[in-house]
């Protein structure tokens, strides 16, 4: 959640380019990215499938390095990923020989294992497994549990580094809308309890509305680049069910549903 002496420009990329080398040559995946995050807030990165959303989300994870440009994280430059950036993807990636308590520890442990004595890494784990509702299931493995649950021990995983920023790709692309809804309105909660930066992909307009202060649409590819950003000047706390008639949610939602299907169609759709 954004406070007062928030930090702008906290996180900042300028001018960054992404071009993958690939079997048919260069292939020009982002052209020209410019966009400052203020320090707690909630951006969502909406676009058509294939634009770029997730090269995006991983030069900020530090998990790719752009080909020209720059991103920094704190006003230090963004090279590799860090323990104050923490991602969860769409398919949760939980080893699935441990359990959750075991999954969410070995991340404690790389993080806080040299500073922290055992009982405070445990005490860590057990935690941030109770922030997302897990606390009852730490023995269990993935194989055990739901898919939404699968995604809260990542969620649990990420937030026990205690990230200065979350980073979530897709996290509830793959659950069913009720299980989506309920997850939806827990991270709102928790990202107010926590005060966490947050970039999230998503491809789910509603989400975009319910959840972020910004929502940063993106043109299609290749090059693609950020076309037009909404502010939401919703207040927070957010009551999904209150919202769908408030005038503001209407308009932004209209706003988005404009860029997406209006003004940049479908690829797909177009070329049909
Ligand atoms: N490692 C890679 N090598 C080559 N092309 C890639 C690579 N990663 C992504 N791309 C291409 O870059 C574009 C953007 O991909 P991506 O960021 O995954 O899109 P989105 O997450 O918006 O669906 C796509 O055309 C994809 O095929
Ligand atoms: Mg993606």
């Amino acid at each position: 959640m954004k406070t007062d002496n928030a930090r702008p420009d906290f996180i900042k990329v300028e001018h960054a380019e992404m071009l993958f080398d690939t079997k048919k040559g260069r292939f020009h995946a982002l052209r020209d990215i410019n966009l400052s995050i203020t320090e707690g807030e909630f951006i969502a990165l909406i676009g058509h499938s294939g634009c770029g959303k997730s090269t995006l989300l991983n030069l900020v994870a530090g998990l790719l390095k752009p080909s020209a440009g720059v991103l920094l994280c704190d006003r230090r430059e963004i090279a590799a990923p860090g323990p104050d950036r923490g991602v969860v993807f769409q398919n949760h990636s939980l080893l699935p020989w441990l359990t959750c308590f075991d999954n969410v520890h070995l991340a404690v442990e790389r993080v806080f294992g040299a500073t922290e004595t055992k009982a405070q890494l445990k005490a860590r784990t057990t935690a941030a497994l109770e922030l997302v509702g897990m606390g009852h299931a730490l023995a269990k493995r993935p194989h055990e549990i739901s898919g939404g649950m699968k995604q809260r021990v990542g969620i649990a995983r990420a937030l026990a580094m205690e990230p200065k920023v979350l980073l979530l790709d897709e996290p509830f692309g793959a659950l069913d809308a009720l299980t989506r809804a309920k997850l939806q309105d827990e991270l709102l909660v928790i990202v107010a309890r926590t005060g966490s930066t947050v970039v999230m992909v998503t491809h789910d307009v509603d989400e975009a509305v319910l959840l972020s202060d910004r929502i940063v649409m993106m043109t299609n590819g290749p090059a693609a680049t950020i076309g037009d950003i909404v502010t939401v000047p919703l207040a927070r706390p957010r009551d999904r069910v209150a919202l769908a008639e408030d005038p503001s949610y209407v308009h932004c939602r209209k706003e988005v549903l404009e860029f997406l299907y209006t003004r940049h169609g479908h690829p797909e759709k177009e070329a049909a």
